[in-house]
């Protein structure tokens, strides 16, 4: 095994652009969290760590570069107890900003600390192969990617990595959705390794049809959009569902919709549309909503000047960041797209995430559930044969349905939370129904829900918080932490926090 470490990296740690984000994505969701915007430091560093390419072959010893970033601004020279912070990268390439910036590098000021940001297999620029062939992609794994972690935390705290800096710390690993997954199943397989964990909005629970994404979506709207947003929403749908069957009606829909091309009657073209216009569009404004969004997003989809349901949610739609610069509804384009092999292609990270729902988690966002206003316009067998036309005939639903019983079994879904191991789910986050809720909490496997709140909100910096809730949690989250890593809570280890008096039950359970 050898290191390789490149110095001193001056990138910017600027905030990312949401279209540059959005462009091209299948729309599994598959965002980095929008990284804090650093304003002073500039003490992290690039770095990589050659690992092996198969964890779990004694007889296959290749290795590739995987990228990490370091911040060691908290850690004390000369000391060998310094204590390690992992924020865990999921299906996105790393950027700086989650080592200056965010929850898990404040909690580190505060225990002294280095902040580490890790990238994870075939993501970013952490590439084990020349391409994502089918062939190529049989090392995409979560296994693989947990023992990556194994791996890079074995190295930080040996002596090769910083002279033995971390030698003796604990290990802390932040994630949130598939990466605090990621840091919840760490504790599971590696308890050794790993001394204590947040993971914010991780679903834990494989399961081929998501059928709560969309009732879950739909509640949230009902919630904080009120009545008529949603009566609104079911009115246009039940406008351009009939269109999408007669050549007349689809012509319609190029017109009023701002689709990338001329819409057909073709079924899979219709759920493309569906999928990208509606649906997803409606995801996104839910799963990252601040409050404000989903009532301003309601004026216009309930704007009395406009007469039709349609053309309101056609006025909301076509201005959204995620259609543009317009709405693919061409299935045929979509797989053209998501079978570019190149790592570069823009469909890349959406063909990678794919792959791991088709062969290891589903989670596919149907509209087979019934407490929403979404019609049936796109069912489970639209993901299967996606799955097929991506990879090839062999990934059908057998080999879903048998991937996610494996990952179920493998990881114990939600019938066992490791210990040492804080949840925290958002009370408005669709994800919430695949992860734990207060009814699966123990001692010492906390489970906090923030009522209102959306996706991946508590990784956040305490001063970056929507709600008291929020703030609250993130505070008893870092002490909870704190206990687990040095026996006290931050208020007793350095009277900063005395005043802070969180009257706050061990768990917030949203309705
Ligand atoms: C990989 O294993 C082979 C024996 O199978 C050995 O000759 C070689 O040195 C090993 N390479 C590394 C990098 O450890
Ligand atoms: C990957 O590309 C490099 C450089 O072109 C080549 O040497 C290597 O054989 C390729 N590896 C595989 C597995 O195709
Ligand atoms: C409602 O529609 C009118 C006419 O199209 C437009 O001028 C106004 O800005 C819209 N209001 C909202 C909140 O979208
Ligand atoms: C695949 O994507 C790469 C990178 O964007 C691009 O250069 C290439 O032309 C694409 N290939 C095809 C067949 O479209
Ligand atoms: C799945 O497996 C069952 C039982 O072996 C088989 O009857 C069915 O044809 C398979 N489905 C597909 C899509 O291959």
């Amino acid at each position: 095994m050898s290191h390789e470490a490149t110095k001193g990296l001056p990138l910017a740690a600027g905030p990312l652009l949401l279209p540059a984000l959005f462009a091209g994505a299948l729309g599994l969701r598959t965002l980095e969290p929008p990284p804090p915007v650093s304003t002073t430091r500039n003490t992290y560093e690039e770095r990589w760590l050659d690992v092996r390419l198969d964890h779990f072959s004694a007889f296959y010893n290749d290795t590739f570069p995987m990228r990490f970033y370091y911040n060691g601004e908290f850690a004390v020279n000369n000391q060998v107890n310094n204590h390690i912070v992992i924020f865990v990268g999921g299906e996105w390439a790393i950027s700086p900003g989650w080592v200056t910036g965010g929850l898990a590098h404040e909690f580190a000021g505060y225990i002294q600390a280095g902040v580490f940001y890790t990238e994870h297999r075939y993501y970013g620029l952490t590439r084990p192969t020349n391409d994502t062939e089918v062939s190529n992609l049989r090392y995409l794994t979560v296994d693989q990617a947990l023992a990556d972690l194994a791996q890079f935390i074995e190295y930080i705290k040996s002596d090769e990595f910083e002279n033995g800096l971390y030698r003796e710390g604990k290990v802390v690993l932040v994630g949130c959705s598939y990466a605090g997954s990621m840091a919840t199943w760490m504790r599971l397989a590696y308890p050794h390794l790993t001394d204590a964990v947040l993971s914010d909005s991780g679903p834990l629970h494989a399961q081929t049809d998501f059928v709560e994404y969309l009732e879950k979506i739909n509640s949230v709207l009902l919630e904080q959009g009120g009545q008529t947003c949603v009566n609104s929403i079911q009115e246009a749908v039940n406008e351009i569902v009939p269109l999408l069957s007669t050549q007349t009606g689809v012509t319609t829909i190029s017109d009023v919709f701002n689709t990338c091309s001329p819409q057909t009657t073709n079924p899979m073209d219709s759920s493309t549309f569906f999928w990208f216009g509606i649906t997803e569009t409606l995801a996104y404004l839910v799963q990252y909503a601040m409050p404000g969004h989903i009532t301003d997003a309601c004026s216009v989809l309930t704007n009395s000047s406009e007469s039709s349901a349609m053309r309101r949610l056609a006025n909301y739609v076509n201005a959204h960041p995620w259609s543009q610069p317009c709405i693919r509804n061409s299935y045929s384009d979509v797989v053209a797209g998501h079978t570019n092999t190149s790592f570069d292609s823009s469909d890349s990270v959406m063909r990678l995430w794919t792959y791991q729902s088709c062969v290891e988690f589903g989670w596919f966002q149907t509209t087979n559930g019934n407490l929403h206003v979404f019609a049936n316009a796109i069912p489970l067998e639209y993901f299967h044969q996606m799955c097929q036309d991506f990879f090839s005939l062999y990934f059908n639903s057998n080999l879903t349905e048998s991937g996610v019983a494996r990952t179920n079994l493998l990881f114990a879904g939600l019938s066992h939370l490791p210990d040492y191991t804080i949840s925290v789910a958002g009370g408005a986050d669709p994800w919430a129904p695949m992860g734990p809720t207060g009814t699966h909490e123990s001692a010492l496997a906390p489970v906090f829900v923030v009522p209102g709140v959306s996706h991946c909100r508590a990784i956040q910096s305490t001063e970056n918080s929507e709600s008291t809730e929020l703030h609250e949690v993130k505070w008893e989250v870092m002490n909870i932490l704190s206990e687990y890593v040095t026996g006290t809570r931050m208020s007793a280890a350095n009277g900063v926090f005395a005043s802070l008096a969180l009257i706050l039950c061990a768990v917030a359970i949203a309705a």
